[in-house]
Protein backbone atom coordinates (compact mmCIF):
# COMPACT_ATOMS: atom_id res chain seq x y z
CA UNK A 1 0.00 0.00 0.00
CA UNK A 2 1.38 3.88 -0.47
CA UNK A 3 1.02 6.28 2.04
CA UNK A 4 0.99 9.95 0.00
CA UNK A 5 1.00 13.70 2.42
CA UNK A 6 -1.33 16.19 1.06
CA UNK A 7 0.62 19.04 1.78
CA UNK A 8 2.39 21.82 0.34
CA UNK A 9 4.48 22.46 3.16
CA UNK A 10 8.21 21.43 2.67
CA UNK A 11 8.48 21.29 6.58
CA UNK A 12 5.27 18.89 6.88
CA UNK A 13 6.06 16.91 4.23
CA UNK A 14 9.71 16.41 5.66
CA UNK A 15 8.54 15.60 8.76
CA UNK A 16 5.52 12.87 6.92
CA UNK A 17 8.76 11.31 4.87
CA UNK A 18 10.97 10.81 8.57
CA UNK A 19 8.05 8.67 10.18
CA UNK A 20 6.90 6.58 7.49
CA UNK A 21 8.26 5.51 3.76
CA UNK A 22 6.70 7.86 1.87
CA UNK A 23 5.41 6.99 -1.52
CA UNK A 24 4.95 10.69 -2.79
CA UNK A 25 3.21 14.01 -2.37
CA UNK A 26 0.04 15.44 -3.40
CA UNK A 27 -1.07 18.77 -3.56
CA UNK A 28 -4.45 21.10 -4.59
CA UNK A 29 -4.92 24.23 -5.86
CA UNK A 30 -6.53 25.02 -1.73
CA UNK A 31 -3.74 23.67 -0.27
CA UNK A 32 -1.27 25.53 -2.43
CA UNK A 33 -2.91 28.96 -1.88
CA UNK A 34 -2.61 28.75 1.43
CA UNK A 35 0.70 28.85 1.40
CA UNK A 36 1.19 31.96 -0.61
CA UNK A 37 3.97 30.88 -2.96
CA UNK A 38 3.87 30.28 -6.09
CA UNK A 39 2.44 26.74 -7.37
CA UNK A 40 5.85 25.96 -9.10
CA UNK A 41 7.64 26.48 -6.14
CA UNK A 42 5.57 24.76 -4.04
CA UNK A 43 5.55 21.57 -6.68
CA UNK A 44 9.40 21.88 -7.02
CA UNK A 45 10.55 22.03 -3.95
CA UNK A 46 8.26 18.91 -2.62
CA UNK A 47 9.59 17.10 -5.52
CA UNK A 48 13.55 17.76 -3.95
CA UNK A 49 12.29 16.50 -1.09
CA UNK A 50 10.94 13.00 -2.59
CA UNK A 51 11.48 10.97 -5.40
CA UNK A 52 7.72 9.65 -5.38
CA UNK A 53 5.68 11.12 -7.43
CA UNK A 54 4.50 14.97 -6.70
CA UNK A 55 0.71 15.40 -7.91
CA UNK A 56 -0.25 18.85 -8.76
CA UNK A 57 -3.43 19.37 -10.15
CA UNK A 58 -4.31 21.78 -13.59
CA UNK A 59 -6.20 25.15 -12.88
CA UNK A 60 -7.41 25.66 -16.02
CA UNK A 61 -11.17 24.42 -16.99
CA UNK A 62 -10.87 23.93 -20.29
CA UNK A 63 -9.21 20.39 -22.32
CA UNK A 64 -7.06 22.54 -24.45
CA UNK A 65 -5.58 24.62 -21.36
CA UNK A 66 -5.52 21.61 -18.90
CA UNK A 67 -3.12 19.71 -21.67
CA UNK A 68 -1.36 22.44 -21.92
CA UNK A 69 -1.00 22.91 -17.66
CA UNK A 70 -0.40 18.92 -17.94
CA UNK A 71 2.39 19.09 -20.04
CA UNK A 72 4.05 22.56 -18.58
CA UNK A 73 4.26 20.29 -15.19
CA UNK A 74 5.98 17.94 -16.45
CA UNK A 75 9.44 20.23 -17.12
CA UNK A 76 9.60 21.01 -13.64
CA UNK A 77 10.27 17.74 -12.27
CA UNK A 78 10.73 14.08 -14.26
CA UNK A 79 8.32 12.71 -11.03
CA UNK A 80 5.29 15.29 -11.26
CA UNK A 81 2.05 14.27 -12.36
CA UNK A 82 -0.46 16.39 -13.72
CA UNK A 83 -4.16 15.64 -11.39
CA UNK A 84 -6.85 16.30 -13.52
CA UNK A 85 -10.35 16.38 -12.19
CA UNK A 86 -12.98 14.28 -13.28
CA UNK A 87 -15.49 16.56 -15.82
CA UNK A 88 -16.11 16.30 -19.08
CA UNK A 89 -13.67 18.54 -19.82
CA UNK A 90 -11.07 16.38 -17.87
CA UNK A 91 -12.10 13.43 -19.54
CA UNK A 92 -11.23 15.17 -22.48
CA UNK A 93 -7.41 16.18 -21.34
CA UNK A 94 -7.03 12.74 -20.02
CA UNK A 95 -7.83 10.99 -22.98
CA UNK A 96 -5.88 13.60 -25.46
CA UNK A 97 -2.82 13.05 -23.11
CA UNK A 98 -3.21 9.28 -23.05
CA UNK A 99 -3.09 9.52 -26.93
CA UNK A 100 -0.13 11.35 -26.39
CA UNK A 101 1.68 8.72 -23.79
CA UNK A 102 1.53 11.80 -21.09
CA UNK A 103 0.66 10.16 -17.50
CA UNK A 104 -1.78 11.91 -15.84
CA UNK A 105 -4.36 10.92 -12.88
CA UNK A 106 -8.08 11.63 -12.48
CA UNK A 107 -8.83 13.30 -9.06
CA UNK A 108 -12.41 14.80 -7.70
CA UNK A 109 -13.55 11.70 -8.54
CA UNK A 110 -17.47 11.29 -6.81
CA UNK A 111 -18.54 7.91 -8.78
CA UNK A 112 -17.66 4.64 -9.10
CA UNK A 113 -18.78 5.06 -13.05
CA UNK A 114 -16.13 8.29 -13.38
CA UNK A 115 -13.28 5.69 -11.75
CA UNK A 116 -13.86 3.55 -14.36
CA UNK A 117 -13.86 6.11 -17.20
CA UNK A 118 -10.67 7.25 -15.85
CA UNK A 119 -8.84 4.04 -15.43
CA UNK A 120 -9.98 3.48 -19.17
CA UNK A 121 -8.11 6.41 -19.94
CA UNK A 122 -5.03 4.91 -18.35
CA UNK A 123 -5.28 7.17 -15.79
CA UNK A 124 -1.94 6.57 -13.49
CA UNK A 125 -4.54 7.13 -10.28
CA UNK A 126 -8.03 7.89 -9.50
CA UNK A 127 -8.82 9.93 -6.18
CA UNK A 128 -11.79 9.36 -4.72
CA UNK A 129 -12.56 12.31 -2.39
CA UNK A 130 -13.92 10.33 0.86
CA UNK A 131 -14.74 12.91 2.98
CA UNK A 132 -16.60 14.93 0.36
CA UNK A 133 -18.63 11.90 -0.84
CA UNK A 134 -19.75 11.32 2.57
CA UNK A 135 -20.45 15.02 3.18
CA UNK A 136 -22.66 14.40 0.00
CA UNK A 137 -24.48 12.27 1.46
CA UNK A 138 -23.19 8.82 -0.12
CA UNK A 139 -20.69 6.68 1.61
CA UNK A 140 -17.08 7.63 0.83
CA UNK A 141 -15.41 4.29 1.58
CA UNK A 142 -18.12 2.05 0.14
CA UNK A 143 -18.06 3.91 -3.05
CA UNK A 144 -13.97 3.80 -2.64
CA UNK A 145 -14.02 0.07 -1.64
CA UNK A 146 -16.56 -0.55 -4.96
CA UNK A 147 -13.81 1.42 -7.44
CA UNK A 148 -11.16 -0.91 -5.89
CA UNK A 149 -12.62 -3.87 -6.22
CA UNK A 150 -13.99 -3.06 -9.90
CA UNK A 151 -10.25 -2.31 -10.49
CA UNK A 152 -9.32 -5.29 -9.03
CA UNK A 153 -11.14 -7.63 -11.11
CA UNK A 154 -11.10 -5.79 -14.49
CA UNK A 155 -7.03 -5.52 -13.80
CA UNK A 156 -6.85 -2.08 -14.17
CA UNK A 157 -3.66 -0.76 -13.52
CA UNK A 158 -4.52 2.66 -12.53
CA UNK A 159 -3.84 3.02 -8.65
CA UNK A 160 -6.97 3.41 -6.59
CA UNK A 161 -5.39 6.40 -4.30
CA UNK A 162 -7.95 7.80 -1.41
CA UNK A 163 -8.46 11.33 -0.47
CA UNK A 164 -10.30 13.81 1.81
CA UNK A 165 -9.42 11.37 4.33
CA UNK A 166 -10.87 13.20 7.22
CA UNK A 167 -10.11 10.47 10.06
CA UNK A 168 -8.22 7.22 11.04
CA UNK A 169 -12.13 5.21 10.93
CA UNK A 170 -12.07 5.96 7.38
CA UNK A 171 -8.46 5.19 6.69
CA UNK A 172 -8.64 1.90 8.69
CA UNK A 173 -11.69 0.88 6.91
CA UNK A 174 -9.42 1.55 3.65
CA UNK A 175 -6.85 -0.53 5.05
CA UNK A 176 -9.11 -3.50 5.53
CA UNK A 177 -10.78 -3.07 1.84
CA UNK A 178 -6.81 -3.17 0.31
CA UNK A 179 -7.05 -0.16 -0.84
CA UNK A 180 -3.87 0.58 -3.21
CA UNK A 181 -3.43 3.83 -1.93
CA UNK A 182 -4.31 6.57 0.30
CA UNK A 183 -3.02 10.62 0.80
CA UNK A 184 -3.61 11.92 3.94
CA UNK A 185 -3.29 15.49 5.77
CA UNK A 186 -0.47 16.19 8.19
CA UNK A 187 -2.88 16.17 11.40
CA UNK A 188 -4.71 12.19 10.09
CA UNK A 189 -1.15 10.90 9.81
CA UNK A 190 -0.27 12.72 13.44
CA UNK A 191 -3.57 10.66 14.19
CA UNK A 192 -2.40 7.55 13.63
CA UNK A 193 0.74 8.07 15.60
CA UNK A 194 -0.24 9.34 18.61
CA UNK A 195 -2.19 7.53 21.34
CA UNK A 196 -2.32 9.20 24.89
CA UNK A 197 -1.94 5.98 26.21
CA UNK A 198 1.41 4.86 24.26
CA UNK A 199 2.68 8.40 25.97
CA UNK A 200 1.15 7.51 28.90
CA UNK A 201 3.33 4.47 29.36
CA UNK A 202 6.27 5.74 27.93
CA UNK A 203 6.40 8.15 31.03
CA UNK A 204 5.78 5.50 33.19
CA UNK A 205 9.08 3.66 31.72
CA UNK A 206 11.06 6.59 32.38
CA UNK A 207 10.03 7.12 35.53
CA UNK A 208 10.44 3.87 37.00
CA UNK A 209 14.56 4.20 35.72
CA UNK A 210 14.64 7.35 37.40
CA UNK A 211 18.10 8.81 37.42
CA UNK A 212 20.07 5.34 36.91
CA UNK A 213 22.68 5.84 34.14
CA UNK A 214 21.60 5.71 30.43
CA UNK A 215 22.09 1.99 28.83
CA UNK A 216 25.03 3.87 26.63
CA UNK A 217 26.90 5.47 29.00
CA UNK A 218 30.44 4.24 30.54
O1 LIG B 1 -6.59 15.54 -1.49
C1 LIG B 1 -7.85 16.13 -1.42
C2 LIG B 1 -8.05 16.82 -0.16
O2 LIG B 1 -7.05 17.79 0.05
C3 LIG B 1 -9.41 17.38 0.01
O3 LIG B 1 -9.68 17.24 1.34
O4 LIG B 1 -10.85 17.62 3.45
O5 LIG B 1 -10.80 19.44 1.69
O6 LIG B 1 -12.17 17.38 1.37
P1 LIG B 1 -10.95 17.97 2.00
Amino acid sequence: MNIYIDSASPEQIRTADRRVRLAGVTTNPSIVAETDRRYRDVVEHAAAITDGPVFAQVLAEDADGMVREARGYQEWADHVIAKIPATRAGFEALGRLRADGVPAGATVIFTVEQAVVAAENDATFVAPYVGRIDDSGDDGVATTRRIQSIFDAQGFETEVLAASIRNTTQATALYEAGIDAITMSPSVLDAHVDSPETAESVAGFASAWGDRDPPLSE
